[in-house]
């Protein structure tokens, strides 16, 4: 179903609409721009607020009847106390959820000022409130299913950027709707082959260069590294390479770098069954870049940038690699199997060094890459490691335009030793501490020539908890961290 959004400027008590959803912030009294709509709310909003029935808290909603002929319904909702992008993302999907569970078919949202970024946010906030992915329920009659949510007005400050902010938006939630799906989507289904056809889907819908390796091509680079975790099972792996130009003819390309693993069991070193169907999500980071792709083509930014994704399942078989095994990356250097689930730097290896032949500007991964940053992270930050800290540190600031927190692990050579190997050049996992420190060192070893960051977001792709604003499942990070790091680059 198409997600309408459009704008309305002026007194938002007169806007005709099922419901208004108003953003407002913690303890702050209301706005005087509200006073006609309080009096169509017979003053319940200001009372609300005085009697702190409504305090503005993040994830707070409140539901208020009024009359006359503007909105039916006001639904408050908290921002919270600092208003930064993410909360403004956060309220609008909330009030997008609200609606769409209670039936309402279009809706409006109100917050102070809102204008640009702010615009944008709510319209990705609303666009995505109400995503769900039904494919795989049986529906009941559609004379009998809630109605959902299919149109939105937002209520803009001033009318001038108004139209390009809410294109932004709508930009980035169509990507963010990609990443989400084929995140969610269970592993029978989005198999390395559904990936390879979406990137196919979206290079004919904007024009785009796509090329997708097989495991053929891959043996004639070198790629044993990747081919490695490929060999256990009968899916074919997929290479892919999508190119967005945008930019120059000779300008060097941003490129965004995506780990698709469609499952991984753990291969031999075999994970345990509870919670391993959770391992789907291990796509995460390839979804992230089809979806920022699909966001950056459709508005249309004046850049160069080359999204490269590795897909392949890691399974135990007959045919699969064992500890102990030393496979060659495309690059040369040779690699110790110690542990068959460390999968995701072998594919990524391959696909780092392959980055180098674009002479790249600069690279950014992003991989669901280790269980070790979600113990010291938790879901509320992805792990952010690079070998430049400038680059790091425009990488963290996308990360706060995006709502989409970063934090920065170091990438010392002193825990460089972990991944020493007897025989080869080095093992592919290091001690017990720091995992994802040792994890983003393997990975640096296939990053010569270009400046790298790394983001690990095995906690933040997916959330186990109904976030309230977000249902369990997908969250759609990295999309907005790489949209907005490539959109900081646009000269
Ligand atoms: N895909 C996993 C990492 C992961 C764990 C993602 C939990 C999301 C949630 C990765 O391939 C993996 O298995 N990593 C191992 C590395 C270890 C063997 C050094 C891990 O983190 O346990
Ligand atoms: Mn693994
Ligand atoms: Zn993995």
């Amino acid at each position: 179903m198409p997600f309408t959004l459009s704008l309305h400027t002026g007194d938002p008590a007169r806007l005709n609409t099922p419901l208004l959803a108003v953003a407002l912030p913690s303890d702050k009294a209301v706005p005087k721009t509200l006073a006609s709509l309080d009096k169509a709310l017979g003053g319940a909003l200001t009372r609300a607020v005085k009697q702190k029935d409504f305090k503005g808290n993040r994830d707070e909603t409140l539901l208020l009847f009024a009359h006359g002929k503007g909105p039916q319904r006001v639904l408050l909702v908290g921002l919270g106390p600092a208003p930064e992008p993410g909360a403004m993302v956060r309220a609008a999907s909330l009030a997008g959820r609200k609606a769409n569970s209670m039936g309402v078919e279009r809706m409006g949202f109100w917050a102070e000022a809102l204008a640009g970024p702010a615009i944008e946010n709510a319209a990705i906030g609303l666009s995505l409130g109400g995503w769900e992915y039904t494919e795989l329920r049986t529906q009941p009659p559609a004379n009998e299913r809630p109605k959902p949510l299919v149109a939105a007005v937002i209520c803009a400050d001033q009318a001038a950027g108004a139209q390009a902010a809410l294109a932004n938006g709508v930009a980035v939630a169509e990507g963010q709707r990609i990443a989400r799906t084929l995140a969610i989507m269970p592993g029978n289904l989005c198999t390395p082959g559904h990936i390879a056809d979406t990137a196919k889907d979206i290079a004919k819908r904007h024009k785009l260069k796509l090329t997708v390796f097989g495991r053929k091509e891959m043996e004639k680079m070198g790629m044993g590294s990747f081919l490695a975790v490929a060999q256990g099972t009968p899916q074919k792996p997929k290479f892919i390479v999508i190119e967005y130009r945008g930019g120059a003819l000779d300008e060097a390309p941003v490129a965004l770098v995506g780990k698709g693993l469609c499952f991984d069991s753990g291969g031999i070193s075999i994970k345990p069954a509870d919670r391993m169907e959770f391992m789907k999500f291990d796509m995460s980071g390839a979804a992230g870049v089809l979806g920022a792709i699909e966001a950056i083509a459709r508005m249309k930014l004046k850049i160069n940038v080359v999204g490269l994704v590795g897909s392949t399942t890691n399974m135990p078989s007959g045919t699969a690699m064992n500890p102990g095994d030393v496979v060659r990356a495309s690059n040369g250097k040779t690699i110790e199997i110690i542990n068959t689930d460390a999968e995701g730097r072998l594919v990524l290896a391959d696909v780092l060094a392959y980055a180098a032949r674009l002479k790249p500007q600069a690279v950014v991964d992003a991989a669901t890459l280790t269980g070790a940053v979600v113990v010291a992270l938790g879901s509320n930050a992805t792990g952010v490691l690079g070998n430049d800290q400038a680059l790091v540190d425009e990488v963290l600031a996308a990360c706060r335009r995006g709502g989409e927190p970063g934090w920065q692990l170091p990438l010392w050579p002193e825990y460089r030793d972990q991944i020493k190997s007897d025989i080869a050049d080095m093992k592919n996992v290091g001690g017990r501490g720091a995992g994802t420190i040792t994890a983003a060192l393997f990975l640096a070893e296939f990053t010569q020539g270009y400046k790298w960051v790394h983001l690990d977001i095995a906690g933040t792709a997916h959330s186990e908890t109904d976030l309230i604003s977000l249902p369990r499942g997908p969250t759609g990070v990295p999309v907005r961290t790489f949209v907005e790091f490539v959109r900081g680059r646009v000269r």
